[in-house]
């Protein structure tokens, strides 16, 4: 068993896609262990994306990340980074296969509607981002 952090990103928030996305995770089998609707301030933004600092389209990126709500959920199945990935399609939504979310749901390179973790340690760190693990549990109920 496998998790990756999965964002849907302002643009798909703010057309109104979050729930055909949602209806997609669930088609395909992957289980929706957490799930929270956030607004990044572009700080945020800067700490999740700290790989792409420095990059020609951070500061873009960035600005865009927290220009208004995401939904940002834990996603879990087997080898599920790489079959979130392959739905989700290429980067640039115009290079993106038929049938996935961002040719779907994407406008540009930049709003391109989701986000997917890349590597077991790049997910490891971006569930860590958001869905932090408390360092005391809480107690069982009685
Ligand atoms: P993501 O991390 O969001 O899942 O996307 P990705 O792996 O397919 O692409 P990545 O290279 O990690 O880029 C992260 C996000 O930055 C924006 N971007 N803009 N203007 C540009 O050339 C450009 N390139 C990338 C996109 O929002 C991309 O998803
Ligand atoms: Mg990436």
């Amino acid at each position: 068993m496998e998790r990756t952090l999965a964002i849907i990103k302002p643009d798909a928030v703010e057309r109104g896609a979050v729930g055909a996305i949602i209806q997609r995770i669930e088609t395909d089998g992957l289980r929706i262990r957490e799930m929270r609707l956030v607004r990044l301030s572009k700080e945020d933004a800067a700490g999740f994306y700290a790989v792409h600092r420095g990059k020609p389209f951070f500061d873009s990126l960035t600005d865009f990340m927290s220009s208004g709500p995401i939904v940002v959920l834990a996603l879990e199945a087997p080898d599920v980074i790489r079959r979130w990935r392959r739905m989700m399609g290429a980067t640039d939504p115009a290079k993106a296969e038929r049938g996935t979310l961002r040719r779907e749901f994407g406008w540009s390179v930049e709003t391109n509607a989701t986000h997917g973790s890349d590597a077991p340690e790049t997910a490891a760190f971006e569930l860590d981002y958001f869905f932090p693990k408390p360092e005391i549990p809480a107690p069982a109920k009685a």
